[in-house]
């Protein structure tokens, strides 16, 4: 009898993968790199798919010859653990440039398993930085202040915000260019994005005018059940074109992939969960979002 994964799989093959696999052209490689556009993966809401989606869109891009830095913004420190380092051990992290008065993110710029991926690390310190911002100047600017010497390295910067719009999420927002709302696919999704939006709204009115949403990703689906078609059916309604045409269905490779600390497209290249996220890749590249 197979294994639920493998019924998964197999299933999951069958649906048109060349289909799949010739949706959005596959990049030119740059002929040049930078400066970097800034993309923050955020939703107040927890365990929707903001990690999964900053390390494998991450790895994706890299692939294709993009040079991609990560910010870990999140005191959990999953993005970093995800990608293989143990941020609780390292003296230097985020956090201390943010709080410092000459910041140089470059000594805290890590290289990962994945060639042209870099990360910057966090972890449990960085919850004092809520505090401690608040009564700087510019106190939503950390962020962006930080990123500023770096930006001209990469192509793109993607920041992993932890579930919260707090001042760290603010931070986020002003240092970038764009936002990805990964939303989970079940009942519930749309509760919290109104709030969200707003959010973005207004650090667009006073503190980052260019500021956009770039998507909205559904992750976790599961076509095999008719809710999960059902509440596609409801966020097509809702954004339309904001929708991103790649979906991410729910797979246990993905936890497999964190527990190997890897991105699924390196610890499972041929499975569709990797295959997806390049997909997103190219998708993000043809918006235009993603040089
Ligand atoms: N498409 C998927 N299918 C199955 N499991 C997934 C999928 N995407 C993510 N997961 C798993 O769900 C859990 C939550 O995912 P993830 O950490 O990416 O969410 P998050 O939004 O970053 O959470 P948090 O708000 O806590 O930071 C993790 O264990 C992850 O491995
Ligand atoms: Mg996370």
């Amino acid at each position: 009898m197979p294994t639920f994964e493998e019924a998964e799989e197999a299933e999951e093959s069958e649906e048109s993968e060349e289909a799949e696999e010739r949706a959005f052209a596959v990049p030119e490689p740059l002929v040049s790199h930078g400066p970097a556009r800034v993309v923050s993966m955020c939703n107040q809401k927890g365990g929707v798919g903001k990690t999964t989606t900053t390390i494998n869109l991450g790895a994706a891009l890299a692939e294709y010859g993009r040079r991609v830095l990560i910010v870990d913004f999140d005191p959990q420190g999953a993005a970093s653990a995800g990608l293989g380092i143990n941020a609780h051990e390292l003296e230097s992290t985020i956090y201390d440039h943010l709080v410092a008065a000459h910041p140089d993110v470059r000594t805290v710029i890590h290289p990962t398993t994945v060639p042209d991926l870099d990360i910057v690390p966090a972890n449990i310190d960085l919850s004092a930085a809520e505090v401690q911002l608040v009564n700087e100047v510019a106190r939503e600017q950390a962020l962006k202040r930080v990123l500023r010497p770096v930006l001209d390295d990469y192509d793109v910067v993607l920041v992993d915000c932890q579930p919260s719009l707090g001042l760290l999420t603010v931070n986020a927002l002003t240092a970038s260019h764009g936002v990805i709302i990964p939303l989970e696919t079940e009942f519930f999704a749309l509760r919290g994005v109104a709030l969200l939006v707003e959010t973005v709204e207004r650090v667009k009115d006073r503190l980052n005018a260019s500021l956009t949403i770039d998507g909205i990703l559904a992750t976790m689906v599961d076509t095999r059940t008719l809710h999960s078609r059902e509440v596609l059916e409801r966020l097509e309604e809702a954004f339309g074109e904001l929708l991103l045409d790649t979906r991410i269905r729910r797979t246990v490779k993905f936890p497999d992939a964190s527990v190997a600390s890897e991105p699924i497209t390196s610890y499972a290249p041929s499975h569709p969960g990797a295959k997806a996220y390049r997909r997103l890749a190219r998708e993000v590249i043809a918006r235009g979002d993603v040089a």
